[in-house]
């Protein structure tokens, strides 16, 4: 395997799969791209826009060749598709490419199940960042992943944004923190634009204003490396605006529902598995 040449195929575009896609088509040196997925219609649109040749899921010689082709092979689609796939691709894989699943709470143990233990295996949580080449992935690994197969995946998921690799047995909650996260800060960002809405803003303004506070503000906390409570202190003054919006937000349990979000989205990732 030549790391000049890396094959990487994909099994799904959909969300996920095509914000990975879009990262390492923004950076594609050394890279070959395929990937699959049922609807043309997507097939036809990230194959137009984007440098990777696609192929139809549903024509089980093409899928076949997709695995067999793929030097590491992403798979993407949703965790109840996952095993049935390996199964009916496994016949084709070569001993040494390394399948890397993103689904949610899928653990490496199922992944053997499908392929058997020699296959080498990662599970790898990327978060929607990926399509800005900002994604906080983790990943774990089975035994057969050898440091030269390790050393082949992390130049691929550095190019998603930032890979931590963990113990396998926190990958649930890097799911439920990190793989999920977007949506909870999403969530957020919305709920700010709409109180500045009703309290009179125009919404082109509001959203302009909260895109960058977001971004300001994750910027300030990778540069700067403090935890994230000695920069609000730095700004909240006794007796201010900020201490007074904080409290509310203490008062009512901004904390608790957060931690609350972790655990739900844990407990489902372990349902999952
Ligand atoms: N979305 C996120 O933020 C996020 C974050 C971390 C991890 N993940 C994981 O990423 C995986 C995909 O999630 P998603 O949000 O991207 O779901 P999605 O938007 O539904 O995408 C899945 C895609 O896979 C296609 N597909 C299904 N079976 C296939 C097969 N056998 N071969 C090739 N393509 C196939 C589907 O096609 P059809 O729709 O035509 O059936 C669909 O386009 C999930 O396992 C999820 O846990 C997602």
């Amino acid at each position: 395997m030549d790391n000049a040449e890396l094959r990487i195929g994909f099994f799904g575009m959909g969300s996920m799969g095509s914000a990975l896609l879009r990262a390492l088509d923004a950076a594609p040196s050394g890279l070959a791209l395929r990937a699959s997925n049922f609807d043309a219609s997507r097939r036809e649109a990230l194959g137009a826009e984007l440098a990777v040749a696609v192929s139809d899921a549903a024509d089980p010689d093409a899928q076949a060749d997709l695995a067999q082709w793929s030097d590491i092979l992403f798979v993407a689609v949703k965790p109840g598709g996952v095993l049935p796939l390996l199964a009916s691709i496994r016949h084709a894989l070569r001993p040494e490419t390394l399948v890397a699943s993103v689904a949610a709470g899928i653990s490496l143990g199922a992944l053997e199940s499908a392929l058997g233990e020699l296959q080498p295996c990662a599970r790898v949580m990327p978060n929607l960042g990926a399509q800005v080449s900002a994604s906080a992935t983790t990943y774990c690994l089975n035994p057969a992943c050898t440091a030269r197969l390790e050393a082949l995946l992390t130049p691929v998921l550095a190019r998603f944004g930032s890979a931590l690799r963990l113990p396998e047995q926190h990958m649930n909650l890097a799911t439920a923190v990190a793989g999920s996260g977007p949506a909870y800060l999403l969530l957020a960002a919305e709920a700010l634009i709409d109180a500045a809405v009703a309290e009179g803003m125009p919404r082109k303004s509001a959203l302009k204003l909260v895109q960058v506070l977001f971004k300001g503000t994750g910027q300030l906390m990778a540069e700067d490396g403090s935890e994230p409570a000695a920069l609000r202190w730095k700004v909240t003054s006794p007796g201010g605006t900020t201490a007074a919006g904080v409290a509310h937000l203490e008062a009512t349990q901004l904390r608790a529902a957060l931690a609350g979000a972790v655990r739900a989205a844990r407990n489902r990732a372990d349902e999952l598995a």
